[in-house]
C-alpha cells in the first residue's frame, strides 16, 4: 500500500447509478463529492517537529468515548471587550473571573506556578483548548474534564496559525464577555452536582506574544519557526482544503500541553480528524498525558446540526438547511448499517451524495429570494487511524464518515432579512459520523 498525492486524491469524476461507481466532483455548485480514487493507501504516519519541546514519559495514552448527548443550540452576542474582573480577597494574587474561583491566568509563568503545587498534592488537571466563542458543545468537554479530573483549566486562545493567509482570522467571533459568563454559570451547575471531582479551576487566555516568544512565525505555508507536522493524517481532508491548518493545530496544543501539563486533554469528536491528529501528536512524542478523551459532537436537539462557533454566521434562511451534511452522513450510516454489499464506498458515500442532490435539486426549484445554494467540498469514508480513504470498511475496525460543505451567501436577501453575523458571507461547516466496529 502507498500513500496517494494531493492531487491523485481529487480527481474528477462522476456518481453513475448504472455502473455503480462513485465518482468524485469537488467543489460544483450542483452536485460534488470530494474523494478519492481506489488506489490504495499506505497508513504510514510521521510526525517531525523542528522544536524540542516534547515532556518525559509518565503513562500510556488512551482514549475514551463519553455516551452521546443532545445538547439544545444556544445565541451569543458578538463582543470584544475586555472581561471584566475584579481582584479576589482569597487569592490575592490572582485575576478571576467574577463572583467566581476562576482564575485568569495569561502568562506561561503564571499557569506554571498555578500548576507545580498540584502536582506535589497529587492532583489531577484536565486541559480543554478551545478557541473562544464556547457554545454547549465546548461546555460539554468542560463537564466531562470536571467528572474525573481534580482541577480543569480552559484555554482560550484564537491561534493564528492555524488560519491561512486567505482565511479571515479577523471575523473569527470573539466573546469574551459572554465566555466568561457561560464559565461562572456552569462553574456553578458544577458546584451543584456532586457527581464531579473537580471543577474549573481556571482560564488560560494568553496573548500571541507568550505563545510565540520568538514572534508568530506567520500564516503562510513556506514560513520558517518551529512547527510540529503530523502527516498523513494532517494532509487529507481538512488538511488538503487548509494545508496550515493542522500544523497550527498541532503547533498549538503541543505549546499548550507543555504548559499546563495536563493528565488528561478533552477534544470534540465534532473536529475527528483534529482528534485523531492530537491522538497521534501525543502518542509519537511521548507526551507525558494520561489520556486523550473524546466527546461525543453536541448537536441541535432539534434537526440534528453539529453546534459550531461558525453558525451564527448562517442566518435564518441557509440555517434551515444547514442539516443537509448530517442527513447525508445518517444516510450513508445507515447504508451501513443495512448490510455486506453496502460496506463499500460506493453503496456507504452514493447514500450520502443522493442526499445533497435531492436537497439542492429542492432548494434550486425556488426562486433567487427564498433558495440556499450549497457546495460540497468532499465527503469521505476513512480509516479511523489514520483518516485515509477506504474502499470498503473492515467491519471488525469500522470507519470515519466524513465531510464538508459551503453555504454560499444569499443571493438575493429579503427585505429584513437575518442573515447572520457579519452580513452572512460564505460559511464552511463540517460534521462526521463514526462507524463503529461490529
Ligand atoms: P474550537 O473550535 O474552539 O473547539 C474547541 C473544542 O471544542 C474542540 O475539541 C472541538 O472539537 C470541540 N467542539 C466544538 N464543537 C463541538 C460540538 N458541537 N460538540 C462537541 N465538541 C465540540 O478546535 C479548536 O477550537 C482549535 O483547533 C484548538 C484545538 C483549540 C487549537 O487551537
Amino acid at each position: 500500500m502507498r500513500m496517494q498525492s494531493t492531487n491523485a486524491l481529487f480527481r474528477r469524476a462522476t456518481l453513475s447509478s448504472s455502473t455503480s461507481t462513485l465518482s468524485i466532483v469537488r467543489r460544483s455548485t450542483l452536485t460534488a463529492t470530494r474523494g478519492f480514487s481506489s488506489t490504495s493507501t499506505t497508513p504510514r504516519t510521521s510526525a517531525t517537529t523542528n522544536s524540542s519541546a516534547a515532556l518525559p514519559l509518565r503513562t500510556p495514552t488512551r482514549t475514551r468515548q463519553f455516551p452521546t448527548t443532545a445538547t439544545p443550540s444556544t445565541t451569543r452576542t458578538m463582543a470584544s471587550a475586555a472581561c471584566s474582573t475584579s481582584p479576589s480577597s482569597s487569592s490575592p494574587g490572582y485575576e478571576k473571573i467574577p463572583n467566581t474561583s476562576i482564575r485568569i491566568l495569561r502568562t506561561v509563568s503564571s499557569v506554571r506556578r498555578f500548576r507545580k503545587p498540584l502536582t506535589l498534592d497529587s492532583r489531577s488537571v484536565a486541559l480543554v483548548p478551545t478557541m473562544g466563542a464556547l457554545h454547549a458543545g465546548h461546555l460539554s468537554l468542560i463537564r466531562a474534564a470536571a467528572r474525573d479530573n481534580h482541577h480543569v483549566i480552559v484555554s482560550i486562545y484564537v491561534n493564528p496559525a492555524q488560519f491561512g493567509v486567505r482565511e479571515d482570522l479577523g471575523s473569527y467571533p470573539v466573546t469574551w464577555e459572554a465566555d466568561c459568563e457561560a464559565l461562572a454559570k456552569l462553574d456553578r451547575e458544577l458546584a451543584d452536582d456532586g457527581e464531579n471531582l473537580g471543577r474549573i479551576s481556571a482560564v488560560f487566555a494568553p496573548t500571541t506574544g507568550e505563545m510565540y516568544p520568538a514572534g508568530f512565525p506567520g500564516q503562510e505555508l513556506d514560513s520558517k519557526g518551529s512547527f510540529v507536522t503530523i502527516t498523513p493524517v494532517g494532509e487529507v481532508l481538512e488538511g488538503a482544503s487548509r494545508p496550515t491548518f493542522f500544523r497550527g493545530v498541532a503547533t498549538v496544543c503541543m505549546k499548550l500541553f507543555n504548559v499546563c501539563q495536563p493528565d488528561r486533554v478533552y477534544f470534540g469528536q465534532k473536529d475527528v480528524q483534529q482528534t485523531v491528529v492530537i491522538k497521534r501528536l501525543v502518542e509519537d512524542f511521548l507526551m507525558p498525558i494520561e489520556q486523550v478523551v473524546i466527546v461525543p459532537t453536541a448537536r441541535d436537539q432539534e434537526d440534528g446540526l453539529a453546534l459550531s462557533s461558525r453558525n451564527v454566521y448562517l442566518g435564518e434562511r441557509r440555517r434551515k438547511v444547514a442539516n443537509v451534511l448530517y442527513r447525508a452522513l445518517k444516510a450513508a450510516e445507515e447504508a451501513y448499517a443495512a448490510g455486506e454489499g453496502k460496506r463499500d464506498r460506493v453503496g456507504v458515500l452514493g447514500a450520502a451524495q443522493k442526499v445533497m442532490e435531492e436537497t439542492l435539486a429542492e432548494q434550486m426549484k425556488l426562486s433567487p429570494s427564498e433558495r440556499v445554494k450549497f457546495e460540497v467540498d468532499y465527503l469521505s469514508l476513512a480509516d479511523p487511524d489514520t483518516m485515509l480513504e477506504l474502499e470498503t470498511v473492515d467491519t471488525k475496525k469500522g470507519g470515519i464518515l466524513s465531510g464538508a460543505v459551503r453555504f454560499l451567501p444569499v443571493e438575493e436577501p429579503k427585505e429584513g432579512e437575518d442573515l447572520g453575523h457579519s452580513g452572512g458571507p460564505l460559511v464552511r461547516l463540517i460534521d462526521n459520523i463514526i462507524l463503529p466496529p461490529k
